[in-house]
């Protein structure tokens, strides 16, 4: 993604090499504000607090934590301290614990005084490994676009719809369910987007627009119940929504809301793609309903909604009865049975355990 013309990542060493830096996703879209994480305690705030969010942002940022961790304790009860602090910041991306496990198998072995160097590289790389993750997911998005394309008349538009944001944003660089598109968009195929809001945190009205905007895609944002009404007007040719956690099944959890777009997708017999790298898929379960701790937020989020006023005042206002209770899972869980394919940076999948282990073999146990 471009910002002011020049390549930028979401998430990035500070000059000097002393901090990390990223963008903080709280302000936007109202303003685009860089944030230091200096400490442990930062990366874990950043996290928690979702200044940075999305299932690989997230991963990377907590690599970047244990770097930060190791420079002020190398010990292995630094080591042991900083895993437990960042894995407890948020439950649903396996990410998050595919991350720190990395960090923890690298490091363990090592003397103390080798680990801050070493956590240094392994995030770098980390980081480096989504950029080309998310860009092949792009190229084996953008095939299925074609196929689509290929059925339609010459010029006519091609309408995605999209859930939240796994965008640029939600990784380092080019998003998941944003590749294909970005990619789409840059070879000159006519897309264009449907942005569910999101409700209640807004990525999709936020973020996701904020960034497709940036990239000049033509785009629209809807409510999030408006999605089954434009599939049966067959304006969706198919939906892209990213993944928190991908069982080895092929169930896919991802922001709260995205099974009903997948119900009214497949009653419409609209093709229903998701956005998965590998580092998402958890091969320890097979049962997403059953077996993906599902985060529940504030109920803050639901009862309250912040905006930008005509002042240009950034401000929070209460939407509901100051009575009423309100409740806030923040995900759900999409069965594979739904899913016409997952979009993985090996090619495209069938959401299946069978269809999983055909792209990545090395899973398949002995
Ligand atoms: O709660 P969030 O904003 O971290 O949730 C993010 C999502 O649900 C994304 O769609 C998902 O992480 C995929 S990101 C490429």
């Amino acid at each position: 993604m471009k910002i002011d013309g020049k390549p930028h990542r979401t998430i990035w060493p500070a000059e000097g090499g002393d901090a990390v830096e990223i963008i903080d996703q709280t302000k936007l879209p109202h303003s685009f504000e860089i944030a230091r994480l200096e400490t442990l305690a930062d990366a874990a705030h950043a996290i928690k607090a979702m200044l940075v969010r999305g299932a690989p942002l997230i991963g990377a940022t907590a690599a970047y934590g244990m770097w930060l961790a190791m420079r002020a304790d190398a010990s292995d009860a630094g080591l042991s301290n900083a895993y437990d602090r960042l894995y407890e910041t948020r439950p649903t991306a396996v990410n998050l614990r595919w991350a720190l496990d990395a960090a923890r198998r690298k490091l363990g072995p090592l003397a103390p005084e080798a680990r801050p160097d070493a956590a240094f590289k392994l995030a770098g790389e980390i980081c480096d490994e989504d950029v080309g993750i998310n860009r092949a997911i792009g190229e084996a998005g953008l095939s299925v676009i074609k196929e689509i394309q290929a059925k339609k008349k010459p010029g006519e538009t091609i309408n995605i719809l999209t859930h939240c944001n796994a965008g640029w944003l939600a990784t380092v660089d080019w998003g998941t369910a944003t590749a294909p598109m970005y990619l789409a968009h840059d070879a000159g195929i006519p897309v264009h987007v449907w942005v569910d809001e999101t409700r209640p945190r807004n990525q999709g009205a936020s973020l996701t627009a904020w960034e497709l905007g940036n990239h000049g895609v033509p785009h629209t944002v809807i409510v999030d119940n408006a999605g089954g009404h434009y599939m049966q007007h067959g304006m969706v040719d198919l939906v892209i929504t990213g993944t928190d956690r991908t069982t080895r099944a092929g169930d896919v959890c991802n922001k709260i809301g995205t099974y009903l777009k997948a119900l009214a997708a497949y009653d419409n017999g609209v093709p229903f793609y998701v956005g998965l790298p590998s580092p998402t898929i958890d091969w320890t379960i097979a049962d997403g309903v059953r077996d993906i701790p599902i985060e529940e937020r504030s109920a803050k989020e639901v009862t309250e909604m912040t905006g930008r006023l005509p002042s240009g005042e950034v401000a929070t206002v209460a939407i509901t009865p100051e009575t009423s209770p309100a409740a806030n899972p923040a995900f759900d869980v999409t069965p594979a049975r739904l899913v016409t394919g997952l979009l993985t940076e090996r090619g495209c999948a069938e959401a299946s355990e069978e269809g999983l282990l055909k792209l990545f073999p090395e899973m398949r146990q002995a």
